[in-house]
């Protein structure tokens, strides 16, 4: 008989299994960021290392002021480590020149803002679509995906309004379409639910899981929505710029299903 504890595990954990064998999406190394600020230094981040798989939807919790935001930021490249290594599918993105860097933020990462930084006077549609045209599609193409994520976000009927005439959940859908509009294998989300009512947040969580399944996404979600966060495959907790419910969960559950040989260990390391 299975214990109720061993069930839980199981179910936990089955896209971590479909990811063994395979190496962590997205790494932080020993990530630390300072900022500074005329005489006074804040230290955001203080070695922070991480590894979240294939797959994997994880979440990001802690304290207001904890680092979960910069960790996010770090993790898309839109800033850069004070020391420490990000590894994108085992690449270092301290390697990358900058025309590689804007090619890995306009692919690879999908970021969801907890304010949707809409466009206001632009429609959904060409909220969505102005990420594919940055990088150089018609507007015939831009516009065509922009409608068919905008109908899989169950916007279809509001593809033509303007985003500014849109209710909050909605115009968290249509952030969450544009994040997506050019197919990213990385989520990242900041407090994506953090503006919205309970029954939206339900809602805009419910579809960012389906949305993570059917689109074989590598999530990472900060939020302060404790029950939310538990709904996740893993919960990183950070304080004070350190994760507190260490990430040696990762290896150490993953290689309990790693074939021997295989191994789940961070490159360079051995
Ligand atoms: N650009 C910046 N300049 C100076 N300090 C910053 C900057 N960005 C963040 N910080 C500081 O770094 C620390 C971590 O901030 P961060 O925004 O990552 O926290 P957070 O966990 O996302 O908080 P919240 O839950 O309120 O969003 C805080 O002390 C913050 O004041
Ligand atoms: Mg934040």
């Amino acid at each position: 008989m299975t214990s109720p504890t061993a069930a839980t595990v199981e179910t936990q954990q089955p896209r971590i299994s479909a990811a063994t064998g395979a190496q962590p999406l997205v790494r932080g190394e020993a990530l630390r960021k300072v900022f500074r600020s005329g005489e006074s230094e804040v230290v955001a981040l203080a070695g922070v290392t991480l590894a979240v798989a294939p797959g994997e939807m994880v979440a990001l919790i802690g304290p207001s002021g904890s680092g979960k935001s910069t960790l996010l930021h770090l993790l898309a490249a839109l800033d850069t480590p004070t020391s420490g290594t990000v590894y994108f599918a085992g690449n270092s993105l301290a390697a990358l020149a900058e025309n590689e860097l804007e090619d890995f933020r306009s692919h690879a990462v999908g970021f969801v803002w907890q304010r949707h930084q809409l466009l206001a006077d632009f429609t959904a549609a060409e909220n969505v679509a102005m990420p594919l045209l940055i990088r150089g599609n018609t507007a015939g193409e831009a516009l065509s995906s922009a409608r068919a994520w905008l109908e899989e976000v169950g916007l279809a009927d509001r593809a033509e309004h303007r985003s500014g005439e849109l209710s909050g959940g909605e115009q968290q859908r249509v952030a969450i379409a544009r994040a997506l509009v050019t197919r990213p294998k990385l989520l990242l989300a900041d407090e994506p639910t953090g503006d919205l009512d309970e029954r939206n947040t339900e809602s805009i969580f419910e579809l960012m899981q389906r949305l993570h399944r059917s689109h074989h996404l590598t999530s990472i979600l900060a939020t302060h929505n404790l029950s939310l966060a538990q709904r996740a495959d893993r919960v990183l907790a950070l304080e004070h710029g350190l994760l507190t419910s260490d990430d040696a969960g990762f290896a150490h559950r993953a290689s309990g299903r790693v074939a021997a040989g295989e191994s789940l260990a961070p490159e360079g390391r051995g």
